[in-house]
């Protein structure tokens, strides 16, 4: 057993050395050097806001991607989930099962009016394929996306996914596919209006790994309005968005839209296990009725998952998750913004939040990049963001406490002190957002 090994379900687990050695060998080698540059800390445990090391540190986690709104190892989730792996953890799939049913049942009854029949899958990317594939069964065939958008890494996904950097080393991709600007209706009206029936129209609320871009309030009234006009189905990925992220129950919400589909991931799992979700209307749900054959993967809508998505939204109802999100957002935002600025000044090109999804952009790239190895010193976790280079995300879970929020605010503060200096006399770069 190595010096900082400590006793897993299987043995002694691998000090640094050995874990970025097995990780060369076995995994990723690019993974392996990621973790190094980010301390080479090993992760063992997590609780609430906390993920712990195998040296005893603990980090804030306020990144997971998402995931994490309801901070990690929810007692709620723990316990549907707990119960469920020793009482039957996937089903036979020839007989009923409750899990199922009742987990859909309750994600249609926090869902837009309109959206009955759910589809379940485990990541976000398999629920953007099955959107494509029911928007296909209605006769939908040309795709339209935004640039910069991300739904994902799956072929059909990774098709709309609007980053060359991702797409071109698997050429080729999914035929007809359009992006458009996002925020902006002009182009998407000019093509709509060439393809009348024909298109597929999918968007993010806030578009979260190009770098927590907010449309203007009436982006997406305006997307549903060009797409029931020239007969386009309508696809809302709130995968990063959805179940409170935004400090609403979706980004749909805030401004009255009901999409063909709604594509719902992340937090659906309870930051336990894998699940995602379509949540469509009867009419785009229809040919999969027909054949319940057509469209299956061999664990969609296993009773463990499903007991994950109970427990996660039983979780954001008891604990009120929702508002929680929204009101720690407002607080978090402005208070934040104003740290960033006083060391950063001007290279903090925009500070943008909505919820607890807040993304700080940088007038050059490398500044995100490296305000986020320092947090990582400073005990914060957060994110970079897929598609952008310029932008630092943070998605804080929505369950921080007095000093846990103290501590973010502290953290951040030494973090922007350390590094702002070495940017103080370099020219600017351009952004995509400029
Ligand atoms: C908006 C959006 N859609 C889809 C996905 C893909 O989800 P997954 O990584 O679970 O496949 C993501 C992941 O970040 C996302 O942010």
């Amino acid at each position: 057993m190595s010096s900082s090994g400590k006793n897993t379900q299987d043995g002694p687990s691998p000090g640094r050395e050995e874990l970025g050695e097995l990780y060369r060998r076995r995994l990723n080698r690019g993974r392996a050097t990621l973790g190094e540059m980010f301390g080479g800390h090993i992760e063992t445990r997590s609780q609430g806001a906390w993920v712990y090391t195998s040296e005893g540190r603990r980090f804030l986690n306020c990144g997971g991607y998402g995931v994490l709104l309801m901070g990690a190892c929810h007692p709620t989730v723990i316990r549907h989930v707990s119960e469920q792996l020793h009482r039957h953890p996937v089903a036979t799939r020839v007989f009923l099962e409750p899990q199922a049913a009742l987990a859909a049942d309750a994600l249609v009854a926090v869902a837009p009016p309109g959206l009955e029949r759910v589809h379940f899958a485990g990541s976000g990317a398999e629920a953007v394929e099955t959107a494509i594939k029911m928007a296909r069964t209605r006769g939908h065939r040309r795709l339209v996306s935004t640039v910069n958008g991300y739904h994902g890494k799956t072929m059909g996904a990774l098709s709309l996914t609007g980053r060359s950097v991702f797409q071109e080393p698997f050429r080729p991709l999914l035929p007809g596919v359009d992006h458009v600007p996002y925020g902006e209706t002009e182009a998407l009206e000019k093509l709509l209006s060439g393809m009348p029936g024909e298109a597929c129209v999918i968007v993010e609320p806030v578009q979260g790994e190009a770098g927590v871009v907010i449309p203007p309030d009436d982006y997406l009234p305006r997307v549903q309005e060009l797409c029931r006009s020239y007969g386009a189905f309508f696809v809302l990925d709130e995968v990063q968005t959805g179940l409170g992220r935004l400090g609403t129950w979706w980004g749909a919400d805030r401004v009255g839209v009901t999409p063909d589909a709604l594509l719902v991931g992340k937090g659906l799992s309870g930051g336990v296990v894998p699940v995602s979700a379509v949540v469509a209307t009867p009419d785009a749900f229809s040919v999969f009725d027909r054949d319940p054959y057509l469209h299956t993967s061999t664990f969609s809508g296993a009773p463990l998952a499903m007991a994950a998505a109970r427990g996660a939204l039983a979780a954001l109802h008891e604990d009120d998750l929702v508002e929680r999100s929204r009101v720690l957002g407002e607080e978090l935002l402005p208070r934040l913004t104003e740290i960033a600025r006083s060391h950063f000044g001007e290279t903090v090109r925009e500070v943008r939040g909505r919820g607890l999804l807040l993304g700080f952009e940088f007038d050059r790239p490398g500044v995100a990049g490296d305000l986020l190895i320092e947090l990582v010193e400073q005990g914060v976790v957060a994110n970079h963001s897929l598609n952008s280079d310029f932008v630092l995300r943070l998605t804080p879970p929505a369950v921080l406490n007095r000093s846990e929020t103290d501590f973010l605010y502290e953290a951040f503060d030494r973090a922007c002190r350390l590094r702002a200096p070495s940017y103080s006399d370099q020219t600017e770069g351009d952004s995509p957002h400029a």
